[in-house]
């Protein structure tokens, strides 16, 4: 299982599930980063896991030179129909535990808890090898990890209901897009650290009916510990870790960590 099954059915809906993520204020951050933590503007960055493309795009219109790799040949199309007016955009669909580049980035970004989807200590750890192997000496990897407050207090074993419905303007229907409401159910496995979802998605059709399709997604709770280990293991410099885009301090309440990291070379 190589984490990216999951997203056949959900990457037509992706976006409209994740509608309450700021990719723009996230861009922001990751521009800051570079700020902080670069020589120079990185000319080529890599989006790994990139999904449908919501960091991509956001970078690729503030001038970067992107390449965004996802498993998901799902994810992937959707990504690309959302970059035609972007066409120097390079998807790619490959495996993030042994993707192969034409050369070398001077960034690396991994949005949304894409490297929980790793199951195995050993994946992470090869996954952050191959970035160092195409990171640029002291070139930038900045990801985020859910942490284990989140798969213990939040997901547990709790369920869920996502809805996004048609939307009204004065009355008159502003978009012809159907209902869809998605319900997932978590089982947390505090022994593995692995944490089971199992999503079912009712989309709506014409006739008012619903078609419904089911999605199994996996996720792996990782340590702090196990995280800067898989870092130290691939000589990647951990250089810094936040609880949001403000660099806040995480606390024993933190949801997200977010990360940055230099390549030793
Ligand atoms: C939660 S989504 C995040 C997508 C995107 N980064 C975003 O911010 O919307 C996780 C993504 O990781 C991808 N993924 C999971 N395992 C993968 C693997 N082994 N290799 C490549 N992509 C993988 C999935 O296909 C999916 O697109």
């Amino acid at each position: 299982m190589s984490g990216c099954e999951g997203y056949s059915a959900i990457a037509r809906v992706y976006d409209r599930l994740n509608a309450e993520i700021d990719y723009a204020a996230w861009a922001d951050f990751v521009e800051r980063c570079f700020d902080r933590f670069l020589p120079n503007r990185p000319a080529l960055v890599l989006d790994l896991a990139c999904g449908t493309g919501s960091m991509t795009l956001q970078l690729a219109a503030r001038g970067y030179d992107m390449i965004g790799v996802d498993g998901s040949a799902e994810m992937l199309s959707e990504a690309y129909s959302r970059a035609l007016d972007q066409p120097s955009i390079l998807f790619l669909q490959q495996d993030m535990r042994a993707f192969e580049l034409y050369g070398t980035v001077g960034a690396v970004t991994c949005c949304l808890d894409s490297l929980n989807y790793l199951l195995q200590y050993d994946e992470l750890c090869q996954c952050f090898a191959c970035i160092h192997n195409y990171l640029d000496p002291d070139g930038l990897l900045l990801f985020d990890m859910n942490t284990p407050y989140k798969f213990r207090h939040i997901y547990g074993d709790n369920a869920y209901v996502l809805e996004d419905e048609l939307v009204w303007d004065e009355g008159k229907e502003t978009e012809e897009r159907a209902a869809i409401y998605c319900g997932w159910q978590n089982a947390y496995h505090a022994d593995t650290g692995l944490c089971e979802f199992d999503l079912s998605l009712f989309e709506e059709l014409s006739d008012g009916s619903y078609r419904r399709a089911d999605e199994h997604q996996t996720e792996r709770c990782y340590s702090m510990e196990e995280i800067t280990s898989a870092l130290k293991f691939a000589r990647l410099e951990l250089l810094g870790v936040w609880s949001d885009f403000s660099f806040s301090a995480p606390d024993e309440r933190t949801e997200r960590w977010y990360f940055a990291a230099r390549a030793k070379k």
